[in-house]
């Protein structure tokens, strides 16, 4: 598994926002969304492409497309809905399938309640949206979802990673992460805006931004 760490002014200045708690929920939206778009063009950099030529008003140019399958965008619910808008404005052509986890609040364990995923995932880019990286248990259910249905990658983009989350991750998924096309192996990154201190006893990232779902969709 590999993490990049998106250190950019534009991600720095935004994820500040973000984190502030006096950012209202219409703030806190579309600075998510724009952050999303800003980590996806990171995220997409290793997509697979395939030539292609085109003809302009003077010529022919040769260029690239994006190779089909078309990449499937997995938002894991109830936050990472408020990722898909920023994520669907880069990738527009892609597929979105969703995953419910719900976290035990004392054992912070995630069991699945919603899989609307296909079935096969052969070849395909997935990018999972999921803002906060907390315990990793989430994260690394889904990531075994999506690579035991035959993903040829996938990318999670995290707003926020603690570095438990990452090591949870990293011990689940022990390859490098490097494209290699000879490899059957799946990809397996994580891009994020930044890597914070460390988890509370309550399994939050410190310090964080408090409940993303709740900061995105209000208190339910
Ligand atoms: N989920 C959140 O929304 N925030 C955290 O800090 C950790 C998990």
């Amino acid at each position: 598994m590999r993490t990049l760490v998106v250190d950019h002014p534009l991600v720095s200045h935004k994820l500040t926002a973000l984190r502030d708690a006096a950012s209202d929920t219409a703030t806190f939206r579309s600075l998510t969304a724009e952050l999303v778009t800003l980590l996806a063009y990171e995220a997409t950099r290793e997509m697979r492409v395939q030539p292609v030529s085109v003809t302009t008003p003077v010529g022919v140019a040769r260029g690239v497309k994006l190779a089909r399958p078309v990449p499937l965008i997995v938002p894991v619910l109830r936050a990472g809905i408020g990722m898909l808008d920023g994520m669907t404005r880069l990738l527009p052509m892609a597929d979105v399938g969703f995953v419910g986890l719900r976290r035990d609040e004392e054992s912070l364990v995630a069991s699945t309640y919603a899989d609307r995923l296909p079935a096969d995932l052969t070849g395909r880019d997935t990018f999972v949206l999921d803002p906060m990286l907390a315990t990793g248990g989430t994260l690394a259910t889904v990531i075994s979802m999506l690579t035991n249905r035959g993903a040829a990658s996938v990318t999670a983009i995290c707003l926020l990673a603690a570095p438990e989350g990452l090591r949870h991750v990293e011990a689940a998924f022990a390859g490098d992460g490097t494209p290699d096309e000879s490899s059957r192996e799946p990809w397996v990154r994580v891009v994020t805006a930044a890597v914070d201190e460390r988890l509370n006893d309550r399994g939050y990232i410190v310090p964080g931004l408090g409940d993303a779902g709740d900061r995105l969709f209000g208190q339910i």
